[in-house]
């Protein structure tokens, strides 16, 4: 059974989500941090074929399923076994940015299709809370160094203005789960605002809990 709290940040390429992710490792140590693609020895080899290794080049539909492998992989090994021991997870990247880049942007699949596939595979785990770090993609273009381009940031930016086009559909179908932020707000700004959106999911949690032990000693 899910104990913890399960929390993914968002955003096309080069929208802070790093340097927030980092902020948040100084003021929540405690908390469990994965990335994606990443976070498990298999994650990583992955990460490597799809981002960096640019003699290989692959379909779409190749690129989805590695993607995913490399998510299922993260779930069984970190993400499920931290979140029924009671934990904190915070996930840099989630399904929802296979939904954004693969399914708005490429167009390899129905996005409706992209989300039941995963549900599937991830047992249907959904983040109690998704950060979407919002900025045009023009101005994220400037933030980015060219010279350390991944594979996907090569990609140009109508790409990444498809990207944003689904993360925009995806937060305005799921308005209680997403928090959308002002990605060109001050760093400090957004952090604080992401503080006060995991303070409010940490009482809302402890009083679920407390009603649940409560209800079970009823019935004992
Ligand atoms: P990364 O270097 O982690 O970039 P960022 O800091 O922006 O997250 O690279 C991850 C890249 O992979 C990023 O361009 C988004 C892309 N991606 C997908 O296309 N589909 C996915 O399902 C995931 C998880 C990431």
């Amino acid at each position: 059974m899910k104990k913890g709290i399960f929390i993914t940040l968002e955003g096309i390429d080069a929208c802070g989500k790093s340097t927030q992710i980092e902020l948040l490792k100084k003021t929540y140590p405690e908390f469990v941090y994965v990335r994606e693609p990443g976070g498990t020895i298999l994650g990583e080899k992955i990460r490597n074929l799809i981002l960096k290794d640019k003699d290989i080049t692959m379909c779409g539909k190749a690129e989805l399923m590695l993607f995913m492998a490399s998510r299922v992989e993260l779930y069984e090994k970190v993400i499920k076994p931290h979140l029924e021991k009671g934990d904190i997870v915070i996930a840099d990247r989630y399904y929802d940015s296979t939904l954004a880049y693969q399914g708005s942007a490429r167009g390899v699949m129905e996005m409706d299709d992209i989300l039941s596939l995963n549900r599937q595979m991830l047992e249907g785990l959904k983040p109690d809370l998704t950060i979407y770090l919002k900025i045009s993609p023009k101005l994220a273009q400037c933030r980015r160094d060219a010279d350390e381009a991944d594979k996907m940031e090569m990609e140009g930016l109508s790409f990444q203005e498809k990207v944003a086009q689904g993360y925009d559909y995806i937060a305005s179908k799921e308005p209680e789960r997403f928090l959308v932020l002002d990605a060109r707000e001050p760093i400090d700004v957004v952090h604080k605002n992401i503080a006060k959106a995991i303070l409010k999911l940490q009482c809302r949690q402890k009083d679920n809990l407390e009603k649940l032990n409560a209800g079970n000693s009823e019935n004992n």
